[in-house]
C-alpha cells in the first residue's frame, strides 16, 4: 500500500479509497473485533479513553453509546477520517473529542487516561514509530490504567491464506508479530503484556492484547517522538 503523499498510512491505502473501509471492514466482522476489544477492557462509567489511531470513529462512537457516561477521545494524524468521525458522532448524537495527531507522539498530560485502545492500528506504524507509540501509552496512562490492543499479526509466507499474504505485504508487518508487539510492550514499562484472545478472519489473523501501567508512577521514560502542543484540531460534539 502506498503512503508517499503523507506521514502516516491512511486507514485504506490511499484517501481515494476511503469511503469504502466502513464498508468493508464491516463485512469482515471488524465491528465484532473492537466489541470484543472492550469488553475485555472493563471500563467503568467514570473513566477517561483514548482511542489511537481511531480512524473514522466507529470504535470511538460505539464506546459512547455503549457506556455514555465516559468520556472519550479519538486521535488519528488523517484529517479525512477524522472529519468522518465527527460526522459519525453528530449522527449519533454523542459527544467525542476528535484529535489531529501522532500516537507516537500524543499532545496530552502524563497520566491522563484510564483506558488506551487501538484497533487495528499497530500495523499502519513505520517501524521505528512503535516502541515509541507504546512508551507514549505507558506516560498517559494513569496509574493502573491499561491498553487494549487489536490488530494483525504478520501471517507469514508459508500462510495458506492468500488474502492475508497479499494484504499484509509490507514491510510494516514484518515488524507485527506477536513476540515483538509483547516484547516493545514490556520494554516500554507497560506491565504484564499478554494476548487475551486471537481470532481467524478472511483477511487474516488478529489477536486481542493488553498490558497495564504500574499501579505508582515512576521515572521510566521512553518515548523518542517530539511531543506537540495540544493538537492542531480539537473538535467536540
Ligand atoms: C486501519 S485504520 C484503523 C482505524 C480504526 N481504529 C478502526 O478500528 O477502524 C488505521 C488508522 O491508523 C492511522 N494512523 C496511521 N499512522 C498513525 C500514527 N502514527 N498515529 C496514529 N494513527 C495513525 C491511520 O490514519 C488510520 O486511520
Amino acid at each position: 500500500m502506498s503512503h508517499a503523499r503523507h506521514a502516516y498510512l491512511p486507514a485504506a491505502g490511499r484517501d481515494v479509497f476511503l469511503p469504502l473501509y466502513d464498508p468493508l471492514t464491516k463485512l469482515l466482522g471488524a465491528d465484532r473485533a473492537r466489541r470484543k476489544l472492550f469488553d475485555q477492557a472493563s471500563v467503568q462509567p467514570d473513566h477517561e479513553i483514548l482511542d489511537i489511531g481511531c480512524g473514522t470513529g466507529t470504535l470511538a462512537v460505539a464506546i459512547k453509546r455503549w457506556l455514555p457516561s465516559v468520556n472519550v477521545v479519538g486521535l488519528d494524524p488523517d484529517p479525512r477520517a477524522l472529519a468522518r468521525g465527527e460526522r459519525k458522532a453528530m449522527a449519533a448524537a454523542v459527544s467525542i473529542r476528535f484529535d489531529q495527531g501522532f500516537a507516537n507522539a500524543l499532545p496530552y498530560a502524563d497520566a491522563s487516561f484510564d483506558r488506551v485502545f487501538s484497533s487495528l492500528m499497530f500495523h499502519h506504524l513505520p517501524h521505528n514509530a512503535k516502541l515509541a507509540t507504546l512508551g507514549e501509552v505507558r506516560r498517559v496512562l494513569k496509574p493502573g490504567g491499561s491498553l487494549h490492543l487489536l490488530d494483525f499479526v504478520e501471517p507469514g509466507r508459508h500462510s495458506l491464506n492468500p488474502l492475508a499474504r497479499w494484504l499484509h505485504a509490507s514491510e510494516r508487518m514484518e515488524s507485527n508479530t506477536q513476540e515483538r508487539i509483547l516484547g516493545w510492550m514490556g520494554e516500554a514499562g507497560l506491565l504484564d503484556p499478554h494476548p487475551v484472545a486471537f481470532d481467524e478472519r478472511l483477511f487474516g489473523r488478529i489477536v486481542y492484547y493488553r498490558a497495564s501501567a504500574p499501579a505508582q508512577r515512576d521515572s521510566v521514560s521512553v518515548t523518542t517522538g517530539s511531543r506537540p502542543d495540544c493538537s492542531t484540531r480539537t473538535k467536540s460534539r
